[in-house]
């Protein structure tokens, strides 16, 4: 048995509800900024160790939590564990980030893929899902998480990180059905990994659509969003106040809120292009908006963090007719190793406290 949720403000956020304040979380909140991630990182020897041994993702989820008043932990894991498990090779190249040893290609590449066994290709990621809501104890909810199609299909056929996407660019060109069935065996994938994920125990689910913003309209609207869409479709994530909530977040999704909202989505996340104020509304009370600090803020001063904080506040507020509810603050991408953990503080107390009602 689990304990009862002691902090459930985050999910009361997703659902609308009011809260005592606004919940917060980060998005890389357990990574190299924090001197005992690089201890165990030391200890493990690698990421990928780490990642793939159940009790050290369980440690480096739990160890911002002990440091910052946060009112969600996420799953220390990867998106690329996905199109590790059907059979590319992951792997990591210090500085130069994520690799593929047999990237997809072509047509005949793509025929390959098969939806992994989640209970055993992927049961480290459940094993940990598991290990974490018993540590947890019920402190605060556990959000689990998967890359988007169109952000993994990135990765897998361009073999690593890229500067201009120019091959799955020009797949997108010259054979959009093999990307569609990529894309189709992919988003298979990932609504299984989501859903074993809420059957170990996650009480939100957050997809990371981080490069659909590098598309153009029409190509985000053929390769993206229906992708997206089918998410929030097909996973089955029960009813009412049982509901476990899913984030579609996404780095230059600002244009498509309103579409986003229009998919069953319980959460849209946005990035710090938008103003939230704009995002709210094109939302249309349909979601709650997570987001969305430029993450660069956390080089300024306490004074200045405070001062930023407060804006991402009202700018919420101003677009919901003056009410904080339905909002959950983040930034508006992930943190980087060289931010000041004292930094990391200063913002989660500063959102607690501008947000009292
Ligand atoms: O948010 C969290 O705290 C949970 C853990 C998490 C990680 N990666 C840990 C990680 C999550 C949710 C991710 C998602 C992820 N991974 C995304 C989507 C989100 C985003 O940031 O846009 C992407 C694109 C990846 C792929 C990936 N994994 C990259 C580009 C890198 C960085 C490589 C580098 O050398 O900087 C990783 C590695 C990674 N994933 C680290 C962490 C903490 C750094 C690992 C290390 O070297 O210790």
């Amino acid at each position: 048995m689990t304990s009862p949720l002691r902090n459930d403000r985050f999910l009361r956020a997703l659902r609308r509800e009011p809260v005592d304040c606004t919940p917060v979380w980060l998005m890389r909140q357990a990574g190299r900024y924090l001197p005992e991630y690089r201890a165990t990182r030391a200890r493990a020897g690698s990421f990928l160790g780490m990642a793939k041994n159940p009790e050290v993702a369980c440690e480096v989820t739990l160890q911002p939590l002990a440091r910052f008043d946060l009112d969600a932990a996420i799953l220390f894991s990867d998106i690329l564990t996905v199109p590790d498990a059907m059979g590319l090779g992951l792997y990591f190249v210090d500085g130069e980030g994520p690799k593929f040893q047999r990237p997809i290609r072509d047509a005949a590449a793509v025929a390959q893929l098969a939806v992994p066994d989640m209970e055993t290709e992927l049961g480290y990621v459940m094993d940990a899902v598991r290990l974490i809501r018993r540590e947890l104890d019920g402190k605060v909810p556990l959000i689990g998480f998967s890359g988007s199609p169109w952000t993994l299909a990135c990765y897998m056929v361009e073999g690593g990180g890229s500067k201009d996407y120019a091959r799955i660019k020009a797949m997108a060109l010259n054979a959009p059905q093999a990307l569609h069935r990529l894309l189709e065996v992919v988003t298979d994938a990932v609504v299984a990994y989501l859903a074993a994920q809420r059957a170990a125990g996650a009480q939100a689910l957050q997809v990371f659509d981080t490069w659909g913003g590098v598309l153009s309209p029409a190509m985000y609207r053929e390769f993206s969003l229906p992708y997206l869409s089918r998410i929030a479709r097909e996973l089955e994530r029960g009813e009412g106040a049982q509901r476990t909530p899913l984030i579609l977040f996404g780095r230059g999704n600002g244009p498509y809120v309103a579409e986003l909202a229009a998919t069953g989505t319980e959460g849209v996340g946005v990035d710090w292009t938008i103003a939230l104020e704009e995002a709210v509304r094109a939302g249309g009370g349909r979601v709650a908006l997570q987001g969305n600090l430029d993450p660069t803020t956390l080089y300024g001063t306490p004074e200045a963090i405070t001062t930023e904080v407060g804006k991402v506040l009202d700018s919420y507020a101003a677009g919901n007719g003056g009410s904080r509810e339905g909002h959950v603050f983040n930034l508006g991408h992930g943190m980087s190793p060289d931010m000041n953990p004292d930094h990391v503080a200063v913002l989660v107390d500063a959102v607690h406290r501008l947000s009292r009602r």
